[in-house]
């Protein structure tokens, strides 16, 4: 493959590699602008995260992040319902970058109706007037990006504004630990490096379908991200799950034929740190049931906080799924098939 520079001006006109490469400073004006948050009154019963795509993943990682940390559900909404138990005890980020996802839309409504308190995370559209009109605090992220290129603006207020709240512990350190470790990651030499991983990970995607595990489920959101990503920039199939729960399920469909096996490409998330049994699982899992496969390969986190974890695994992916696009000749940035499904939806 060319290096970054020829691909940039050939394959992918609209600058998604580059966007890709701004994680480490868009991380960081992410994390400001979440300071400006204010929780006042009790502390909330339970969290919500609402949001869809690239606007939803957020929620995600806010929960895997707060697993271990807070005592109170943290929930993601995904759809046009709210769940019962959400009331005014509930804290409920509402997140859509363009501000005009209908079903985030719904659920923030019913939020609103509930009484919950609710922080509107978006660029503009109706989502940031309406937000406005119910009194609402919004914290408004630039505009001009395909949402899933604008991931730390949709996921890092939420983790700035708990930590500053004290609804989570004290987090600046492990944000700006998160943003030095992409810039490892994002480093000019280091991706011009023919041994890249991402580069080489692309490469063992191409002509299969990637299959993305997370070898524990901290890493679940990450692998999620990978298959949203390969989906959306490189235009193509790609599954994912995590262990343990695979092991109860997807491993016995490695049984399929030998030639569909072949066509899958596994990668394996690691977080250095996941327990001896997890572990041991996938070394199992690798024996009995991937020997058939494509390509198996495994990726580890980098850094030591959970933030530079997620982020570090998530990075990786983010320029896997550019490079195999650029490999495929497609054009990373657009979605037209999302835009005419949105578009079609909207006339019915
Ligand atoms: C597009 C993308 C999509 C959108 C989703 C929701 O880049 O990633 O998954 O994020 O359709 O739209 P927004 O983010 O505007 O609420």
């Amino acid at each position: 493959m060319a290096t970054d520079t020829g691909l940039r001006t050939a394959g992918d006109p609209q600058g998604m590699l580059d966007l890709v490469r701004r994680l480490p400073e868009v991380c960081r004006r992410a994390w400001a602008l979440g300071a400006d948050v204010a929780l006042s009154g009790e502390p909330p019963a339970a969290i919500v995260a609402i949001g869809m795509g690239g606007s939803g993943i957020g929620g995600d990682l806010l929960r895997t992040l707060l697993l271990d940390d807070v005592s109170i559900p943290v929930v993601v909404v995904k759809e046009y319902r709210l769940p019962a138990f959400v009331d005014a005890k509930t804290l409920v980020f509402v997140c859509s970058y363009s501000g005009n996802t209908e079903e985030t839309l719904t659920a923030y409504a019913e939020a609103a109706r509930r009484g919950a308190t609710c922080v509107a995370i978006t660029s503009g559209g109706t989502l940031r007037e309406r937000a406005q009109a119910n009194g609402h605090q919004t914290v408004i992220v630039p505009a001009g990006i395909p949402p899933r290129a604008a991931l730390p603006y949709l996921f890092l207020p939420m983790v700035s504004a708990l930590s500053r709240n004290g609804v989570t512990r004290v987090l600046d350190e492990e944000a700006a630990e998160a943003a030095d470790v992409l810039a490892g990651i994002l480093d000019d030499a280091e991706l011009d490096a023919p041994s890249n991983e991402s580069r080489r990970l692309a490469a063992a995607f191409l002509h299969r379908i990637p299959v993305i595990y997370s070898a524990t489920p901290f890493l679940e959101p990450a692998a999620q991200r990978w298959k949203d990503q390969l989906n959306e920039n490189a235009k193509t199939f790609a599954v994912w799950n995590t262990f343990p729960e695979l092991n109860h399920n997807e491993t016995v469909g490695w049984g399929l034929d030998a030639d569909l096996a072949a066509r899958l490409a596994v990668v394996v998330l690691h977080d250095g740190r996941e327990a001896e049994r997890l572990r041991r699982r996938v070394e199992i899992t690798r024996d009995l049931a991937f020997a058939r496969a494509g390509s198996v390969d495994e990726v580890t986190t980098r850094g030591t906080g959970a933030l530079a974890r997620l982020l570090s695994v998530i990075a990786v992916g983010d320029l896997a799924s550019v490079y195999l696009a650029l490999l495929r000749g497609v054009d990373p940035t657009p979605v037209a098939v999302i835009e005419e499904l949105k578009k079609r939806l909207s006339e019915s």
